[in-house]
Formats: C-alpha cells, sequence, structure tokens
C-alpha cells in the first residue's frame, strides 16, 4: 500500500445537473481527499489535447464536443493507492456495466456522458496532474 495522487474530471453532464457534491461524498466516503480543485470550461486545445491519446478512435470528436459543452471541475485525490481507489469508486467506463454504488452506477447517463474520468496508472496520473495543476496548486 502507498499514498498516490490520482487525477479526477467532473463532467459536463454531472455539473449540468448540480450533482458535483454528490459526486466528490462518494469521493470523499471511499477515502480520498480532494488536495486540488478547480472548475474550468475547457477550450478546444486543451479537450483535444487531453484525449490525444483517443485521437484515432471513433468516438474522439465527440468526446472532445462533450468536454467542451460545459463546466467541468478538475481535481487531484491523494490516499492509499488512490489510482486504483478511485477507479473502483468511478465503476466501469461504460455505466451499464458499473457495480451497484459507484459513481458511475449512480449518476452516468451514457459511456459519453459519464459522470466522471480517472488516471489509469501512475505515469498517465502525473501526466494529468501537470496538464491542469502547478506544483504550487496541490495544497493539501
Ligand atoms: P474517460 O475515462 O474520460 O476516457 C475516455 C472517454 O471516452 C471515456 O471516459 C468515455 O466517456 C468516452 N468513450 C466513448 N466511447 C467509448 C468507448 N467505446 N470506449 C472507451 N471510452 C469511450
Amino acid at each position: 500500500m502507498s499514498i498516490q495522487r490520482t487525477f479526477s474530471i467532473i463532467k459536463p453532464d454531472a455539473t449540468a445537473r448540480n450533482i458535483t457534491g454528490k459526486v466528490n461524498a462518494k469521493i470523499e466516503a471511499a477515502g480520498l481527499r480532494i488536495i486540488a480543485q478547480k472548475r474550468l470550461l475547457l477550450s478546444e486545445k486543451q479537450a483535444a489535447g487531453f484525449y490525444a491519446v483517443h485521437k484515432n478512435r471513433p468516438f474522439y470528436s465527440d468526446l472532445v464536443k462533450f468536454m467542451m459543452s460545459g463546466p467541468v471541475v478538475v481535481q487531484v485525490l491523494e490516499g492509499e493507492n488512490a489510482i486504483a481507489a478511485y477507479r473502483k469508486v468511478m465503476g466501469a467506463t461504460n455505466p451499464s456495466e458499473a457495480d451497484s454504488g459507484t459513481i458511475r452506477a449512480e449518476f452516468a447517463l451514457s459511456i459519453d456522458a459519464n459522470t466522471v474520468h480517472g488516471s489509469d496508472a501512475v505515469d498517465t496520473a502525473s501526466d494529468e496532474i501537470k496538464f491542469f495543476f502547478t506544483e504550487e496548486e496541490l495544497v493539501g
């Protein structure tokens, strides 16, 4: 077990429904601490750049458009095995496959409007945190 940091986005479907507090209640109940947070409207450059790893996938253009369709909340989470712990509380990418009690099972509307994003590995967590936050903004 180790203390890790991971990166989280609360997506536009959640800000539109005013449920960011409900999402974060689940994150905090899972033992994760929100050590940095900001609410942003992503530019096309930010949305396309953040998801560049998916640029050859058929869903890329819809994904970029969706992520620009309303405010998002970007966050850094810290805790024991934070990367796996957050992925567990998020549930599967497709909400129809998400375990009950997970964020996506309770709140997601579709595989596109799936309420949250979370890093999948140590390297991507580090890159994704740096994409949106400076070291000084990780306030604990
Ligand atoms: P996220 O974890 O933010 O990473 C990429 C996003 O692409 C994913 O959540 C989904 O919202 C979206 N997406 C749409 N279709 C697919 C798909 N077939 N496989 C994976 N992700 C998809």
